[in-house]
This record gives C-alpha cells, structure tokens and sequence, in this order.
C-alpha cells in the first residue's frame, strides 16, 4: 500500500482528506493502486477529528516512512513549504501541491529535482481552482505553438467585484465574505493588489513558454482603486471590469506577461464570469482559441485538483512526466509594458472637451447617471502606453481613474 501525506490541514488541506476519504474506493480504482493517508501534517492540534491518529507535527516521521510515496503540500508560502517539498522530492517522493507562490518562485529548481529524482512535481491546484489547465496546456495543447493567454484568475477578486456591481456591497463587507468562504489568501492584499494572479499568470507563461518567468518581473495591479462609478461607465461602454492576467507574444519574439483591472466588452466571454468563477482563454495556432472555466477557489473545488493529481502521481509511481521549463537567469525575454499598445477608459474632473481633444484627437465619451457637470469620461484611441501616460499627464485637473481596454 501507497501511503499519502497531507502537509498543512487549513481549507484545502482539510477538502483534500474529505474528498480523499469520500470517494476512496473509485480514486483507488482510478490510480490502480492501494493508497491511504498516513499522514497529515500541521502544528494545531485537532484531537477530535476523525483522523486525529494519523497527525504528527513531525517532518521527519513522513520523510522517514518509504511507503510514504506522495505528498500533497497545501501548507501555502515558500518557507517551510519549500523545505519539505525540497526533502520529499529528494527522497524520490512525488510532491502536488495548490501552492502557487511556491510554483511561480520556484518551480523550475523543483520540477528539475523531481526529474533527477525519478519523481513529480504536479500543481494542478495551483492555477484556476477546479479547472483543469496545467494539464491541458503542457499536454493536451502540445502541439500548438501558443500564443497568448488571458484570464480571471483570482476567485476572491472576481467575487468582490461580483458583489460590488450587482449588489452593491461595500468592498470591505465583500472580502469579508470571500474570506469566511475560503476563498481569501491568508493575507489577503495578494488577492486585492493582484499578487495571487500574478503568481497564476507566471505559471501559465512559464508552461507555455518553456522559460521562468518570476513574479517580479510582471507589471501587476490589482483592484483597491476601482469604483462603482468606474463600473457604471464600464456598463454605459457595454462590458464589465475584471481583473485579467494574461500573457501575449509580442512582435520582436519577447513575451508580454501583465496583471491589471481591465474593460471587457460583453462580447468577451470572460465578461460573464461572475462571483468565484475563473475562466482562462488559451490561443494557439491549431485551436484558434479555448475557453477553460470553473470555480477557481474554495475547499472542495481546490482538493478536486490535489486529488487529481495525487490519482496521476500514483499511476506514474517511479517514472518522471512532469513539464520541465528552463530558469531563466535574467528577464531579457520579457517586454516592457509600456511599449505594448492600449486603448484606455479614462475619468477626469475639472477638464475641458478641448484639452482633451488637444491630446488625444477623437475620443468616444461616455455617460453615467448622476454623472456631475465638473466630470467627463472617455476611451482613449488605441497607442503605446507610454505615450497615453504622457497625454495625460498633459491633461491637468484631476484623473478619477484610468483602466485598460482588453484587447487580445
Ligand atoms: N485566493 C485565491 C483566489 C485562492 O481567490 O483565487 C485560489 O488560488
């Protein structure tokens, strides 16, 4: 018998060993081994749980155990996290895990270490929750050359803007529930400025790209500085505001990964996503285009991955299949965002019609409700950002807000 270690009992650690438990006997059929949980691993105690034998707060009892031959890692962060993940896959142990700050700061060392260990560095979870699209993209999709890909990524964000426009809950009221839901990061600022997305986005462009990218690289907003009334324009536009992680190739061969609040018309897809929905949209030369959705945060939806990829770890036991990217010793390949060009919804107050045409030429202007004299709102023609930024700098008076069109 096989035995699973589970490192990190929070909300997905927990979902894991449910589900594990709940569907026993068919994920045993599935895998074609005898498997069983030997160990969770967390420093609380949980003395009343059904599974209270089976803790330890001891490392070493798990990477001692040779039938140990799978390790879900759900514990979050690159701390302890990394050193164990670091001492199982050394120990021919195959790891999973839902963690993508891991994945994105470290994922090429690790993958590389599980391939001269004979073992898998799987993590399905760790990008769009439920949806299947690591798999997809470095095996399903192989044969394409891809292009670009772009997506709501972060279930958190897209249910507070859910829940902002269509029942106008206050920001802080609509965290508080995405938190109690299990949505949230433990911190959850690297839901709202964008940084759990940006972490998504750089494992998408690492599997698509065959390069590292890391986090620090990627130009990264996120949505503390949206307002109703933004959204009200977005509406009067035809389309709705979504957080998108994307990444394109662009012209000169470099690759464009990006996190940022953005317009998308109501022709888009990805505008109808709602509440902790994610949907990813893969382009490559053979499929044109396709679409991958499904929750993307919560405990039953995450462990549904974890779970998954422990069934594959076990059907692989001994050989290695897991992607392997290059690292990438410097960010050369990445493009600079500025050079990348946009079309722009803009809110300005104490502006004139003349100065705005002065710098931008024709602009399509757009109207809100309770819109005051004193205001004025436009889409900018499509340039450079660069020199959109130094338009508007140009402008004076008071910009309210300013947000990307999406335009792949
Ligand atoms: N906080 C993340 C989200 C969890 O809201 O998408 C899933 O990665």
């Amino acid at each position: 018998m096989s035995k699973i270690a589970v490192l990190g009992y929070g909300v997905v650690g927990s979902g894991t060993v449910e589900l594990f438990y709940k569907n026993k006997d068919k994920i045993i059929k599935k895998s074609g081994r005898d498997l069983d949980i030997g160990y969770i691993l967390d420093i609380r105690d949980f003395p009343d749980s059904p599974y209270a034998d089976k803790f330890t707060k001891n490392i070493n009892d798990i990477l001692e155990d040779d039938d140990v031959k799978i390790v879900a890692e759900v514990m979050g962060g690159v701390g302890d996290a990394y050193e164990y993940t670091k001492k199982c896959l050394e120990k021919g142990k195959s790891v999973v895990t839902s963690n993508k700050e891991l994945v994105a700061k470290k994922g090429a060392e690790l993958l590389k270490l599980a391939k001269a260990h004979d073992c898998n560095f799987l993590f399905e979870a760790s990008t769009g929750g439920a949806i299947p699209i690591i798999r997809p993209l470095h095996q399903c999709l192989a044969g394409n050359d891809i292009t670009g890909i772009e997506g709501i990524l972060n279930g958190t964000t897209n249910f507070i803007l859910t829940k902002m426009i269509n029942e106008q809950m206050s920001f802080e009221d609509a965290l508080s529930m995405a938190q109690k839901l299990g949505y949230a990061e433990k911190d959850p600022t690297a839901d709202v400025e964008g940084h759990d997305a940006c972490r998504k986005i750089c494992i998408l462009s690492s599997l698509a790209f065959g390069k590292h990218v890391y986090p620090d690289w990627v130009h990264c907003e996120g949505i503390t500085k949206l307002t109703l009334e933004d959204a009200c324009y977005a509406e009067s536009w035809g389309g709705a505001i979504k957080l998108i992680g994307s990444v394109k190739r662009t012209e000169d061969g470099k690759i464009l990964p990006m996190v940022r609040p953005a317009f998308v018309c109501y022709g888009n897809q990805l505008s109808h996503i709602s509440d902790v929905f994610n949907g990813v949209m893969v382009y490559g030369d053979a499929v044109e285009e396709v679409m991958f959705y499904g929750r993307g945060a919560g405990k039953l939806p995450t462990a549904s991955a974890i779970v998954g990829d422990i069934v594959d770890a076990a059907k692989m036991n001994g050989t290695s299949v897991s992607q392997v990217w290059e690292d990438s010793p410097d960010s050369s390949f990445i493009a600079d965002y500025k050079d990348d060009v946009v079309s722009v919804y803009v809110r300005v107050r104490g502006v004139t019609g003349e100065k705005i045409s002065s710098a931008f030429g024709t602009v399509e202007y757009l109207s809100r409700e309770g819109q005051p004299d004193d205001e004025l709102a436009f889409i900018s023609p499509a340039m450079k950002e660069r020199d959109f930024d130094a338009k508007l700098d140009s402008l004076g008076g008071q910009v309210l807000g300013k947000i990307r069109l999406l335009d792949m």
